[in-house]
């Protein structure tokens, strides 16, 4: 079988940039991304490149050779399903804030409501699948709906990971490591239907990265993947906390482990803590599935990385307030960075806004600059903690387009996020700027401690 058209429900941080490098892999495939957001298809469809609603180095060129001629962005969502022979559903799935499994498990209602929708609208077979990360056994849960509520067409449903990070999405999707494709191999329509996702694939990834699985294992890949790289975070965030305490410099020992090739490098630098919007979400969800088969212990192992990660953050704000002579009432802090890492535009559970957070409870003024987040997105970030009123969150937080402005008066500069151009500032010219002793709280570990000693400020990094 030979897919000449797809479908992709949702045009986020993972639908778009996806479907953009297939179609751009694939020319002589239709690939169509619908999404409910009508601002979102508006802002893909948009002349202006860098208006694009996802922000990533590489995918405005993308999205420029591919849309309008096999690339599609539209609202038209039945019209889209109707005439795809393979769905993906790429909708988020949030953890749930209300009822059972509050807090922790996945909520599936948008995943359901996609599963709904393809089953009215379908008129011949389908290929369905899921790329959103969802708790293990949520095909069947999709399948049934699917079975039951269609008009007896025949549907199959593949689980295929995405395990792009975000700010190199566009060169993770151009050379993943592994593509992982999930499937009912034990039927002949279900091989049918992996053989023709391998072959979308294999226009650009080599086929010994092409892995095949069962639908379960596919699931299960995805959160043990998240879960691992946090807990090496969380690991090297624990060792940061007894370095500072010893002497000892998380850096010189996280490059002296990392050099045993059983270790490795990667995922080693201590910081303020990980957010983005999959390891804490995927993490609970491991838990939740561990507790709801009773295996308390496998949950608490797991729950473990989490609260570490919850420590750190609280760690990085209490420091601040004990250095800054146990107050900070009244005081402006500067944050630079906002985004739960560099080179993206997302801050979905970004570390930074529960620093944040935190600090204005302690009646801090925070002024904020990120090179890629928008004034209304850190507003709305901390109004949705519900900690204080937007008017209240408004008048205390300050943000601006410029950094030199940012840290003006200023007792304290935060690094939040690693962005590359924070190394090349004129640091001498911020440290007149501020109030006296001007400190700097590195939750990044990107800054020449010497450097800036010399100009005179207060350096303190983590874990050293
Ligand atoms: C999401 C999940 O967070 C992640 O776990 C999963 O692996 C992929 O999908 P992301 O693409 O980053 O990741 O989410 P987001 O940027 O929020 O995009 C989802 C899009 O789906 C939104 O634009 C939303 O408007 C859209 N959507 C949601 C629909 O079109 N229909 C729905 O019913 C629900
Ligand atoms: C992650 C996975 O890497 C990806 O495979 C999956 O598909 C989605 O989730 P992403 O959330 O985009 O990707 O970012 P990632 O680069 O993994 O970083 C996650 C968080 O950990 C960030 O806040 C980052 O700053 C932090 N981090 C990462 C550290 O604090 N230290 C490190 O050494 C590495």
């Amino acid at each position: 079988m030979k897919i000449s058209k797809i479908c992709c429900i949702g045009a986020g941080y993972v639908g778009g940039p996806t479907m953009a490098v297939i179609a751009q892999k694939c020319p002589q495939i239709q690939v169509t991304v619908v999404d409910l957001n009508e601002a979102r298809i508006a802002a893909w469809n948009d002349n202006d490149l860098t208006k694009l609603p996802v922000y990533e180095p590489g995918l405005a060129d993308v999205v420029a050779e591919a849309r309008g001629r096999n690339l599609f962005f539209s609202t038209e969502v039945d019209k889209a399903i109707d005439e795809a022979e393979m769905i993906f559903i790429s909708v988020n799935t949030p953890t749930k804030t209300y009822g059972i499994g509050k807090g922790m498990a996945a909520d599936l209602k948008y995943i359901e409501l996609c599963a709904r929708q393809i089953a009215r609208v379908a008129k011949d077979s389908k290929i369905v699948v899921e790329k959103s990360t969802l708790p293990v056994r949520t095909a069947s849960a999709i399948k049934s709906i699917l079975d039951h509520t269609g008009n007896g067409v025949q549907f199959q449903i593949l689980s295929n990971p995405e395990f792009l990070a975000e700010g190199t999405a566009i060169e993770d999707l151009f050379t993943p490591d592994r593509v992982l494709i999930g499937g009912e191999t034990a039927t002949s329509e279900g091989q049918k239907a992996v053989n023709a996702l391998v072959d979308v694939y294999a226009n650009w990834v080599p086929k010994d990265k092409i892995l095949t699985t069962n639908v379960w294992s596919s699931e299960l890949s995805k959160l043990t993947a998240n879960a691992f790289l946090a807990q090496r975070v969380s690991s090297i965030n624990s060792i940061s906390e007894l370095c500072e305490r010893t002497g000892a410099n998380v850096n010189e020992v996280a490059k002296a482990i990392g050099l045993d090739s059983r270790i490795g490098a990667k995922f080693l630098k201590a910081s303020v803590g990980f957010g983005g919007s999959c390891f804490q979400k995927d993490i609970l969800n491991l838990v939740y599935i561990a507790k709801s088969y009773g295996l308390d212990e496998v949950a608490d192992y797991w729950e473990q990385v989490i609260i570490m990660n919850d420590h750190q953050k609280r760690r990085f704000a209490d420091n601040i307030i004990k250095t800054l002579y146990n107050t900070v009432s009244g005081k402006k802090i500067t944050f630079l960075g906002w985004a739960f890492k560099k080179d993206t535009n997302d801050t979905r559970e970004s570390a930074a806004i529960y620093v944040a957070d935190y600090l204005l409870n302690e009646q801090a003024n925070i002024a904020v600059f990120d090179p890629k987040v928008q004034e209304q997105q850190i507003l709305t970030d901390l109004d949705y903690l519900n900690t204080r009123s937007s008017e209240e969150n408004k008048n205390n937080v300050d943000i601006t387009n410029d950094p030199y402005q940012a840290c003006k008066d200023s007792h304290a500069i935060a690094v939040l996020t690693e962005w590359d151009e924070f190394k090349t500032y004129d640091w001498q010219k911020i440290y007149d700027r501020m109030l006296k002793p001007a400190f700097i709280f590195d939750g990044r570990n990107i800054l020449n401690k010497e450097e800036l000693e010399k100009i005179g400020f207060i350096y303190k990094a983590i874990g050293s």
